[in-house]
């Protein structure tokens, strides 16, 4: 939540500022502000413009102006505390010093700190907890007796709970960022003579590949020439330097109208990436580098504990059942922000694994830190390369699907039942399963590609038909077994996306109450793909129909029979059962995808939505 940006250098920064934000602004999007401090200026000021909306009205904001400073912040802001407002909008200054400050988290003491400040005599004009962080630095700043903008950045956050992200200038200190991070994510891109403090990789990688990461607690003071790292108590450290591993083009809509569009069409390549060297049909094992030098503990565990949030909760439900029938491993599933409040049980060989696109979620990230702390083994299943959740847990497996930058989940998805596919069977084989089931079933992984393009195909025939029932508020989508997760799946993407009204439930489960919801012409979308519990589900698609429902099908193709029992069919390629979600999940998102655009919504930027949930 929330895109933070930071540039110091020899470039004018306000154009790189509010090209680094556009880059960002799928992190939150309700209003935009930029700080510059033009260091040629004497005495130094600070510049500051805010725009309610879109970084576009920021950019009209600053039509005209001419601001020459080579150093500066930026912020698009997701509110937490305070509405959306121009005041509220980032960059917050002091009532002093003059200290400017773009912060993503929350600061969760700032009542108390709120009131100590106005007992000091400070006013303030915004309703958020940045501007009391704001404020305590001016308040700590003392530089005359050695207290800078750096000791006063750490004097003030050794004072707060909660989590942060934050860059700080002061126009006493024109030629100095300070930045911290505590629970939200941060990187500090090293250019030539240049730096950008960025929240995400997107805003660095168009300057240098080349960054440094932050751990929690660190702060860093950035001039043109170096920076020093260290702790909010002043203690140096050495950080860590990464190659950023994405490719410009790939955060670019290169021919697509939106992320989401492009997201969806590029699996067939995103997921051959991700099993890429990964599948050795010889003898049925699966090569997961990431997870090898664990191969006994994983075998041996008595039990695993998934733990996500929305999109990525659904990919770990479905590895439930894969662990469980593939591998016969005692697996359960909880939403991460469940798990971290309580108590849970973690004994000997639990191992917790965290499934994650971002890398950065906060409940997620918290849940991890309650599992290591109780223990256990911790396992990554993550998109985002050097994200906290890539750093901090014992071992894992990256999903190579590429940034993902609509707000919608989509071939993280896929990335991710992939990866849990590939575990299923490094577990399953090394435990009981046979060579040959191994292998077979990674020769139907392998073709998943291939069969997702031939989904990708009918997209003009389920726009066609999703345009038909667009109008409706409510919509029901059920399946069962491995295909439950996909029905709550389906349901996300078409609430978050259209703001339809959408419930997923296990479609045995309709009968004991949410059928009475059923009436004349809702749709009712069920995964009636070819398995084990086939008939069931044909048995509940006659329950619906004959209250008034209206089925639409996910089915196997040359399933003949179905078209008689539902009003509208989608075919997917065969496919054995346990790796159908990564194929009965595509025409859902294709759905999800043509009703927002047939409701009129921005599909990239759904409303009241960030991309990173970093904030409980
Ligand atoms: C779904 O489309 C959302 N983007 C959301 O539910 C997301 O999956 C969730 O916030 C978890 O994010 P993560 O995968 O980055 O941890």
């Amino acid at each position: 939540m929330c895109g933070i940006v930071a540039y110091i250098g020899t470039r004018p920064a306000r154009s790189l500022l509010v090209e680094g934000l556009k880059r960002l602004e799928y992190r939150g999007y309700d209003s935009a502000g930029v700080a510059v401090i033009d260091a040629k200026n004497s005495p130094a000021k600070i510049q500051l413009a805010k725009a309610v909306g879109r970084v576009s009205n920021l950019e009209k904001r600053l039509e005209g102006t001419t601001w020459n400073g080579t150093m500066g912040i930026g912020h698009t802001r997701w509110a937490t505390h305070g509405g959306v407002t121009e005041a509220n909008a980032h960059p917050h200054t002091d009532d002093g010093v003059g200290i400017a400050l773009i912060h993503n988290g929350i600061i969760e003491n700032y009542a108390v700190l709120r009131t100590y400040l106005e007992q000091k005599g400070h006013t303030f004009v915004t309703d958020t907890d940045t501007e009391v962080l704001t404020m305590l630095i001016g308040e700590l700043y003392d530089a005359a007796n050695g207290v800078d903008l750096e000791a006063a950045v750490q004097a003030a956050l050794r004072e707060v709970t909660g989590a942060y992200a934050i860059c700080v200038i002061c126009k006493e200190e024109p030629d100095v960022i300070v930045a911290a991070r505590k629970g939200s994510p941060l990187i500090v891109g090293i250019g030539n003579g240049e730096y950008i403090v960025a929240s995400d990789p997107q805003a660095i990688i168009a300057h240098t590949a080349q960054a440094m990461t932050l751990d929690d607690y660190n702060v860093v003071k950035i001039t043109r020439d170096g920076f020093r790292t260290s702790t909010i108590d002043n203690v140096e450290v050495t950080p860590q330097v990464l190659q950023l591993e994405s490719e410009l083009d790939e955060i670019d809509l290169g021919g697509y109208e939106h992320y989401m569009q492009k997201e969806i069409f590029e699996q067939p390549a995103a997921l051959r990436n991700t099993l890429r060297g990964r599948l050795d049909m010889k003898d049925g094992r699966v090569v997961l580098g990431g997870v090898s030098a664990f191969a006994k503990d994983l075998v041996r565990a008595r039990r695993i504990i998934m733990i996500a949030q929305g999109t990525a909760l659904h990919s770990a439900m479905i590895a439930e059942y894969l662990f469980e029938d593939l591998a016969r491993m005692p697996t359960e599933c909880e939403y991460a922000s469940e798990f971290r409040y309580r108590n849970p049980i973690v004994d000997d060989g639990t191992v917790v694994m965290a499934v994650s696109q971002s890398g950065e979620t906060a409940d997620t990230l918290a849940a991890l830190h309650e599992a290591r702390d109780r223990g256990a083994l911790t396992l990554g299943v993550v998109n985002v390369v050097g994200s906290t959740m890539a750093r901090e847990t014992d071992a894992g497996v990256y999903l190579r699907v590429g940034p993902e930058i609509g707000v919608a989940s989509t071939k993280a998805f896929t990335g991710q039942v992939a990866v849990l596919s590939m575990l299923s069977l490094f577990l399953g084989r090394r435990r009981l399963m046979s060579p040959q089931t191994a292998s077979e079933l990674q020769t139907e992984l392998a073709m998943i590609p291939d069969k997702i393009e031939q989904i990708l195909a009918l997209a003009p025939e389920i726009k066609a038909m999703t345009e038909r029932y667009v109008q409706h508020d409510n919509w029901l989508f059920l399946g069962r077994g491995v295909n439950y997760p996909v029905a709550l799946e389906g349901a996300l993407k078409l609430k978050e996306l259209s703001y339809i009204h959408a419930e997923g439930m296990p479609a045995a489960e309709m009968k004991h109450g949410p059928i009475a919801l059923i009436t004349e012409g809702m749709p009712a979308v069920f995964i009636a793909n070819k398995g084990a519990q086939y008939e069931k589900v044909l048995s509940n698609i006659a329950e619906t129909r004959s209250r008034g429902g209206h089925v639409i099908a996910v089915a196997t193709e040359g399933d003949k029979h179905i078209r008689s029992v539902a009003e509208d069919v989608l075919f997917i390629p065969e496919c054995p059962e346990p790796l159908s979600p990564m194929l009965t999940v595509v025409p859902l998102q294709i759905m999800a995808y043509y009703a927002a655009l047939a409701r009129g919504h921005d599909v990239d930027k759904p409303r009241n939505l960030a991309k990173s949930v970093t904030v409980e």
